[in-house]
């Protein structure tokens, strides 16, 4: 007797990004490399009723590449390559990880190229995650515009710690262990404002409201009103999908050319995902760069 063939449906979510893929059967070659080009069409995509103990997740973020772990972070004891991010029911108005528009991890050399992100218990409604498409923010731009971000470079240091969203001291999430004053994480590193995505040869705005501090050679001051123009208008309506959790669900989102929002509106529910995260390369820029070529 034949083993039954896996199959995957995919419907797209938005006009701009995100799929969902209702999966039948294993993960084997021919589903994987279905789910790994849906990810190149779609940039985020959400898949529905999987068992996935921690151990299931880190072995398909492998098929991916080889696992990123986040320099700051605590990792799960059991599972080192695993982040548990949660929010309890007593928890409320505090600032949570990713509640601000980002890309994971963009300070870093080599910034993750894809994150997963599991879902064991979620809230009966709320805690929904926001992306954008940046190669449709970089393409709705004047070719002005493009030609002036093209050659730019923006500095990137990961001292905001990854939250956002509430202004000001407010307590942050007790659930997330965050180490704070780690040198890797603290530093300054540039990118290109505009980066090349090696998979699709498309061009991706890659700037970043939590981790991008200015423009290399120029102050935060200058480099505020740009900025400032750039995430709004890399988050456009038109550029966004939204995805609502049902537990059991996994996204796979793509960082080099997506920005994500984890949405803090569930005060008084549990909330508990297990996310992993795939190496990336460094980002290529448009033109290379002077320093780069010495
Ligand atoms: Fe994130």
């Amino acid at each position: 007797m034949s083993t039954p063939r896996a199959r995957v449906e995919i419907r797209p979510m938005a006009g701009s990004l995100g799929a969902d893929i209702d999966l039948t059967g294993p993960v084997d070659d021919d589903s994987f490399a279905a789910i790994r080009q849906a990810l190149h069409d779609h940039l985020v995509i959400h898949l529905h009723g999987l068992e996935l103990a921690p151990e299931g997740l880190v072995a398909l973020s492998r098929r991916f590449g080889p696992i990123s772990r986040a320099p700051y972070i605590k990792h799960m004891d059991e599972h080192p390559d695993v982040v548990a991010v949660k929010k309890a029911a007593d928890e409320r108005k505090v600032s949570t990880f990713g509640n601000a528009w980002h890309s994971d991890f963009s300070f870093l050399d080599q910034p993750p190229m894809a994150s997963l992100l599991y879902a064991s218990h979620v809230p009966t409604h709320g805690g929904d995650t926001l992306f954008a498409n940046m190669y449709a923010a970089y393409d709705a731009l004047s070719d002005g515009m493009k030609r002036l971000l093209d050659g730019l470079d923006a500095l990137h240091s990961g001292k905001p710690y990854g939250t956002g969203g509430i202004p000001g001291n407010v307590a942050v999430s007790r659930s997330i262990g965050i180490e704070r004053n780690r040198p890797e994480a603290d530093r300054e590193i540039p990118h290109p404002v505009v980066r090349v995505h090696p998979g699709t040869g498309r061009k991706a705005l890659f700037i970043n409201s939590i981790y991008t501090q200015r423009f290399d050679g120029m102050t935060a001051e200058e480099s505020k009103p740009l900025l400032d123009f750039l995430y709004a208008h890399a988050i456009r309506p038109e550029f966004t999908c939204r995805l609502r959790w049902t537990a059991h669900d996994l996204a796979i989102w793509d960082n080099r050319c997506t920005l994500h929002y984890a949405v803090n509106d569930y005060d008084g529910q549990d909330r508990l995902l297990y996310r992993t995260m795939v190496q990336g390369e460094r980002p290529v820029p448009v033109t290379p760069r002077v320093s780069s070529m010495v």
